[in-house]
């Protein structure tokens, strides 16, 4: 039988499990898909090793970085964002993949859709969501700012952003929230903007799913922005994994 599952830990609530078990029985394909939480992500060798059939693995909280060093092999695009959401097993070998860079780059294109790309974005937060988000922006042509707490380099503050005039919202008509502010349970939470200053060329993006309607992209609808959640991306990035489990 072939075998697929997620690493990660703790393991609750599973959108892959349910995703990938739904679509085996609809499909008629005869694999299954496990949880396998580890305590610890040097557990995943005797994992993979005791596991017969296991041929995909998906990479969640807290272990898309350090599940680096326990591949035989890294895709390019993986290795430059520095995250793996996605192992391939095949021989015994581990190879890494980064498909939330896909499912987002995807998902922003069909977004955009007959619009010009805005030639410039916010990205709200600096994560590993974020990582992915920024290499899919450059690869895409859109410069791009980060948006933090404690900004690094060239990165901006919310303190920046709110001003009284609109200086910094003229030039960046696409924000993408990858903070998990909004997210379920604490659906008030939203980024600190002068969402004021929003105007309908305005394109907001959040990686959130979970309410689908965030108290972000509330602000966007009520000044008639584009909006988008992220919940495309989560089907992306899952059927990319298909994908490359089957290439
Ligand atoms: N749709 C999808 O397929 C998909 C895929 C991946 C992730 N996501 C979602 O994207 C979100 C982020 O995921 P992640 O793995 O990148 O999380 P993360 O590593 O925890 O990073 C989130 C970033 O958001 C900022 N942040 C965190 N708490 C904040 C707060 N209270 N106020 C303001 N900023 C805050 C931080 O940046 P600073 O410290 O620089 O401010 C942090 O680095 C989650 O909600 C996740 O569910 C969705």
């Amino acid at each position: 039988m072939r075998k697929f599952g997620l690493i990660g830990y703790p393991l609750g609530h599973s959108f892959s499990k349910k995703h990938f078990s739904e679509k085996f029985e609809k499909e008629g394909i005869e694999a299954e898909y496990e949880l396998y939480p580890l305590e610890a992500i040097d557990e995943l060798p005797t994992l993979v090793k005791s596991t017969k059939g296991l041929e995909g693995i998906n990479v969640t909280i807290p272990y898309k970085e350090s599940v680096l060093k326990f591949l035989d092999e890294i895709d390019e695009k993986a290795a430059a964002i520095g995250a793996v959401n996605t192992i391939k097993i095949q021989k015994g070998k581990l190879k890494g993949y980064n498909t939330d860079y896909i499912g987002f780059k995807n998902s922003l294109t069909k977004f955009i859709g007959a619009n010009p790309m805005p030639e410039n974005a916010l990205i709200l937060g600096t994560g590993g969501a974020s990582k992915a988000v920024q290499a899919a922006l450059y690869d895409l042509g859109i410069q791009h700012r980060l948006v933090s707490r404690n900004p690094q380099d060239n990165a901006l503050s919310y303190q920046h952003l709110n001003t009284p005039t609109p200086q910094h919202l003229n030039t960046y008509k696409l924000i993408i929230n990858t903070t998990p502010l909004g997210m379920a349970p604490k659906t008030d939470s939203l980024p600190d903007l002068p969402y004021n200053q929003l105007t309908p060329d305005h394109f907001l993006y959040d990686l959130v799913y979970n309410p689908l309607v965030t108290a972000f992209l509330q602000e966007g609808i009520d000044a008639k922005c584009w909006v988008k959640n992220g919940l495309e991306m989560l089907y992306g990035q899952a059927e990319a994994a298909w994908e490359i489990w089957n290439k």
